[in-house]
């Protein structure tokens, strides 16, 4: 079982960035948070972080046929208005997840739509690094109900 975690622009700041919102947990913590998780449950996670629109559609292509199961995404504000990353996204047949560090809907209006809904398998936001490690046992159990 093969979990890619992908994260979008800024989230390289977790740490740093707004810690009221996203706490003070970094993006190399979440990973190896997650890491941990997916081999826990007898999967593999890797995780990619980039602040490139286009970088990040290419790591969506390769999933296509590297091997991924299953992809849990926060792509950060991208996910609120990004056709291009839900059309590469569309592509996959395999489950996605998405997430958010914080409860995206007690926020600003922009926040409350999501772009990938409608393709997603399900949403997780307002848990923190929670919402990932929920991400992961949502990816790891819908590859186990295959
Ligand atoms: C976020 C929520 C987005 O609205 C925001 O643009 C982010 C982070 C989250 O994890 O809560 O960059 O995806």
């Amino acid at each position: 079982m093969k979990l890619l975690v992908l994260h979008g622009l800024n989230l390289n700041m977790f740490g740093k960035r707004d810690p009221a919102q996203y706490g003070t947990t970094t993006l190399a913590e979440i990973d190896a948070a997650v890491e941990k998780l997916a081999a826990e449950l007898g999967a593999t996670a890797q995780c990619f972080q980039t602040n490139f629109e286009g970088a990040m559609v290419e790591r969506i292509h390769q999933a296509h046929s590297d091997g991924t199961g299953a992809v849990i995404i926060n792509a950060g504000a991208w996910t609120h208005y990004s056709y291009g990353i839900r059309d590469a996204l569309a592509i996959l047949s395999c489950p996605i997840v998405e997430v958010h560090m914080s409860n995206v809907h007690a926020r600003e209006e922009f926040r409350h739509t999501s772009v990938f809904s409608p393709i997603v398998r399900g949403q997780i936001c307002g848990f923190g690094i929670d919402s990932y490690l929920l991400g992961v046992r949502a990816a790891v159990s819908a590859l186990q109900a295959k």
